[in-house]
């Protein structure tokens, strides 16, 4: 057998004797739970046939104990006065069992994890405000904007509160706040207060108190107010509804909480499907 032409021999630390000597390629496990922790050295030296040798030394630092993890000091700090410190010390790899609620030091949040917590939350708060403000075609409807805009708009004027009449042969009032409590109070409220930013509010709406009501009927047939065209929470009624009963919920509304505008009967009603009717075979 032809003899190897380079030997390899291994020292730990001062040791006199190698800890092995091999033939290259050599492995070998080193194990570090014999060694105590610390700096230790290792040096590998090769020799050929020849007797030429190279030296290769390796640093290097054994570390099996327990860790030690320490809060509130660190190397290099001033301090003054009494310091808190935390001290923990977890085992190392020769515990079998590892437990890691050990290995958890319990620190303060740290000032940098407040302030990215801070700006998150002003974020979603600024995101949520922003997203109040209603876009254009919104910003006119009667659920957003204020009464006099609305007016404005509608080009209509509140009208000045008079006693209501009450048409000829039409007793609206029972069947006005049945059908409301119906079909109208879920959204706009016992009291036609709406629910502000979703719902509008037919108490403040110069709208619903308009001298004339056509608009009003217009607003409940068809679901959103004229000119308001949007995708309206609202359903529109002309199909739940017949002429009695809007008469009845429109009069209803523009009599209730205070209000008192003209009251319609159901003709009027009548005369408004037309025109819907008509407007939309064109
Ligand atoms: C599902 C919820 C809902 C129901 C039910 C509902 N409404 Fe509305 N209503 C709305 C919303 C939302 C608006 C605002 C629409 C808009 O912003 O254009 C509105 C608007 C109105 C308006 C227009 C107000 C204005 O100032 O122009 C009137 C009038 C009205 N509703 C009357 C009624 C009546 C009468 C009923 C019952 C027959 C009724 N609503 C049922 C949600 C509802």
């Amino acid at each position: 057998m032809a003899e190897d032409p380079v030997k390899v021999a291994i020292w730990l630390d001062d040791n006199p004797e190698p800890i092995g000597v091999y033939s290259p390629p050599a492995s070998f496990e080193l194990d570090t739970t014999k060694l105590p922790d610390g700096p230790h050295r290792l040096i590998v030296r090769a020799t050929d046939r020849a007797g030429v040798t190279s030296v290769r030394v390796i640093d290097f630092e054994v570390h099996n104990g327990p860790g030690i993890a320490v809060v509130g000091l660190n190397p290099g700090d001033v301090v003054e006065g009494r310091v808190p410190i935390l001290v923990n010390a977890y085992a190392g790899t020769t515990e079998e069992q590892w437990e890691p609620k050990r290995a958890e030091t319990p620190a303060p949040v740290p000032t940098w994890a407040w302030v990215l917590f801070l700006a998150v939350a002003a974020w979603a708060m600024f995101y949520w405000a922003d997203n109040l403000r209603p876009e254009a075609e919104l910003a006119v409807s009667p659920t957003f904007a204020p009464p006099e805009r609305i007016a404005e708009a509608a080009g209509v004027r509140p009208a000045s509160p008079t006693p209501p009449a009450e048409p000829a042969g039409f007793a609206w009032r029972e069947l006005g706040a049945e059908t409301y409590q119906r079909n109208c109070m879920a959204c706009h409220g016992e009291n036609g207060e709406g629910v502000l930013g979703f719902v509008a509010s037919l108490r403040e709406s110069p709208r619903v108190l308009a001298p004339d009501a056509e608009e009003v009927i217009y607003a409940v047939l068809t679901g959103a107010p004229r000119g308001v065209d949007l995708r309206s929470q609202m359903p529109a009624f002309a199909d739940l509804l017949d002429d009695q009963q809007v008469a009845a919920v429109v009069n209803y509304i523009r009599n209730s909480w205070g209000h008192a505008a003209p009251a319609v009967d159901p003709e009027r009603v009548r005369t408004v499907r037309q025109q819907l009717r008509a407007h939309s075979q064109d």
